[in-house]
């Protein structure tokens, strides 16, 4: 909020409701205020890129917000403006295909949630599969339990069908979280119930009623129950299983536009309708879910927090099944800028700073890649192309921006051009890596320094997208099982290419093999699979070259699917599905990073088999409620 009245002078002097801004912290409602900042510009490429630097040399981080987040209670929320952040990046994100990710990989993004301050990560679905299990469980022993200074701790959330099993698997895996939750859901729409369930309305409240019912039976004071497809659900049907399940103990309700069929009005007056006819709504925290099939999802969303939602439920980058889901980002800093003046003073808890790093750390994980033109998080979300644009930003920031880069973790104070070469050190990288969002730990940075440096040996100036490639290239790789080692192409025009490959196992043991192939990549690709001995499917390759020139960097992103032993259980339909994996490679040597990328995929791949096998649940339409 107070960024976006920065940025926005007239906004202040307009508003009459608004809190105080003062340097000093005064609770509940104060804000640091930024020192006064210069800003420069630089063009590129008849880009305006921003370069923001704060002129006091101890300035504050930009705009802190020290509103306190309400004590949490599962059912009620002390603030009434206060909305809680529901991130389900790791269960509704992953089920998006090639997704998949290790449970390293989800341990990490969840700290990185913590970091940024979400209420509830929704964390997986246990029954999917074990290794959807051990990496729930895993987050609830170790995120679920990490309480900070303010008393911060994330509620641990994990999705089951309405079933005694599902729920069961559930409350083994978040129980170990200082506040646990267990999300339980239906289908209500005529649609699902005649053709999905084929259940009677009166028995699908039954289960309902019975299953929330059980899962409090089992300890867990924290239980969300979902009416799926609530968006195309009869209404009175809707209040009468939704005052069902808050009788049976119910504490929050989320309503699911789960084909993401509605526009904002309507998703707005579906939430208002839910709140004025429920019986028992006041006891309970309603919540969003909003798939977004026509490109509404954050709009719909907004407008169900206008109508009295306080929970929204989102994923980083927007991304999930199908179209994907609300984006955090936009719907978090849509809160933030505009919370005040438009949605009657709503707010969220959340640290923006960690926003781009976050997004960083999904998309490089999950292999889906961010649109250059994505909301807040996109390559151009801060760049000024057009000559009208740039004069503007020249005379003021404010013409044309309106959300400062700093706020979301992006601080701009070089040239965002080519910065660094050979002669430069370790703290000049951290600084870069810092502007750019990244946020590494020592050791992160001393493996991207090594590779920097080998780079910049290479390449007399190594720039933004160099660096990105690197860090993705080192740091957002999955736990190795093979490494590659060294590798030796034959080819061209006189006959088939020939690949020798040499890889390391867990224990650093070296195995060699070559193969043939119909091109550099296939044989050393074949090559790789006579080491590696794990049938897998190519299903997607591509590479770009990450700057300009003959001495790009080139990052090669691949999708492979294994046997049907790589599978789990999809929590919306019930269907076994095969799994699939995404890998990076990024090196100078085209072939080297094809390779990189392709071993790296098999890692994730066999990373699930070693926890994995999936745990057989009937589907809901064939399970007589316990
Ligand atoms: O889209 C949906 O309906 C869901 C529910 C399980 C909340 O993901």
């Amino acid at each position: 909020m107070a960024s976006s009245l920065l940025r926005n002078p007239n906004l202040l002097s307009t508003t009459p409701s608004l809190p105080t801004f003062s340097s000093k912290p005064t609770t509940p409602f104060s804000f640091r205020v930024q020192p006064s900042r210069h800003c420069s510009i630089s063009l590129r490429s008849q880009t305006l890129r921003l370069s923001c630097s704060i002129s006091d040399p101890s300035p504050l981080p930009p705009h802190i917000p020290l509103r306190r987040r309400p004590e949490y209670i599962p059912n009620r929320i002390s603030d009434p403006n206060y909305v809680r952040v529901f991130d389900t990046t790791l269960r509704d994100g992953e089920q998006s295909p090639g997704a998949t990710l290790t449970s390293k990989e989800k341990l990490d993004i969840a700290r990185q949630l913590a970091k940024l301050g979400v209420d509830i990560i929704e964390a997986g679905f246990p029954a999917a599969s074990k290794d959807d299990f051990e990496a729930v469980k895993t987050i609830a022993e170790t995120i679920g339990n990490t309480v900070d200074e303010n008393g911060y701790v994330p509620v641990i959330c994990g999705l089951s069908r309405c079933n005694k099993k599902d729920i069961e698997r559930a409350w083994d895996a978040v129980k170990y979280a200082k506040r646990p939750r267990i999300h339980t859901f239906i289908a209500t729409s005529d649609i699902h119930l005649e053709h999905k369930l084929k259940k009677t309305k009166a028995e699908v409240i039954e289960i309902a009623r019975n299953m929330v019912r059980f899962a409090r039976s089992l300890g867990c004071e924290d239980v969300e129950f979902s009416p799926e497809d609530a968006g195309r659900s009869e209404r009175e049907y809707l209040y009468e299983i939704l005052g069902e399940v808050i009788k049976a103990g119910a504490t929050t309700l989320n309503i699911p536009d789960t084909v993401g069929i509605t526009l904002p009005i309507e998703f707005g007056q579906l939430i208002a309708d839910i709140k004025a006819n429920t019986p028992g709504i006041e006891n309970v925290i309603i919540s969003t879910h909003c798939q977004n099939d026509l490109g509404l999802s954050t709009a719909n969303t907004l407008s169900g927090a206008h109508a009295g939602a306080r929970q929204v439920e989102v994923t980083i980058n927007g991304i999930g099944e199908r179209a994907g889901n609300a984006s955090l980002e936009e719907v978090v800093m849509a809160i933030k800028c505009r919370g005040d003046h438009v949605l009657g003073g709503l707010y969220t808890g959340l640290d923006t700073r960690h926003i781009v790093m976050t997004s960083k750390m999904v998309e490089e994980y999950t292999g889906m890649q961010t649109q250059p033109h994505k909301a807040i998080v996109g390559a151009n979300a801060f760049a000024h192309e057009s000559g009208i644009h740039q004069d503007g930003m020249l005379k003021h920031k404010g013409t044309y921006e309106i959300i400062c880069p700093e706020e979301i973790g992006l601080e701009r104070s070089n040239d965002a051009g080519i910065v660094l070469g050979k002669l430069s050190g370790r703290h000049a990288l951290k600084d870069r890596l810092t502007e750019l969002g990244y946020d590494l730990d020592d050791e992160q940075l001393s493996t991207i320094f090594w590779r920097f440096k080998t780079v910049a040996e290479q390449k007399k100036r190594v720039t933004d997208a160099d660096i990105i490639a690197l860090v993705s290239d080192e740091v957002f790789q999955p736990e190795a099982v093979w490494k590659l080692l060294d590798i030796q192409i034959t080819c061209g025009t006189l006959g088939l290419s020939t690949a020798t490959v040499k890889l390391a196992d867990a224990d650093g043991k070296e195995h060699v093999a070559c193969s043939m192939g119909t091109g550099p990549v296939d044989s050393a690709y074949k090559a790789v699979d006579l080491i590696v001995k794990e049938p897998a499917t190519l299903l997607e390759y591509s590479m770009n070259a990450v700057t300009e020139g003959i001495d790009a960097i080139a990052t090669t992103r691949v999708l492979i699917r294994g046997s049907n032993k790589y599978s789990s259980t999809n929590a919306i339909t019930g269907e076994e599905v095969l799994r699939t994996f995404s890998g990076t490679g990024s090196e100078i040597d085209i072939v080297v990073s094809s390779v990189k990328a392709y071993v790296g995929a098999l890692n994730k791949m066999m990373d699930f088999k070693e926890n994995s096998s999936p745990t057989k649940i009937p589907s809901q339409k064939n399970r007589v409620p316990a």
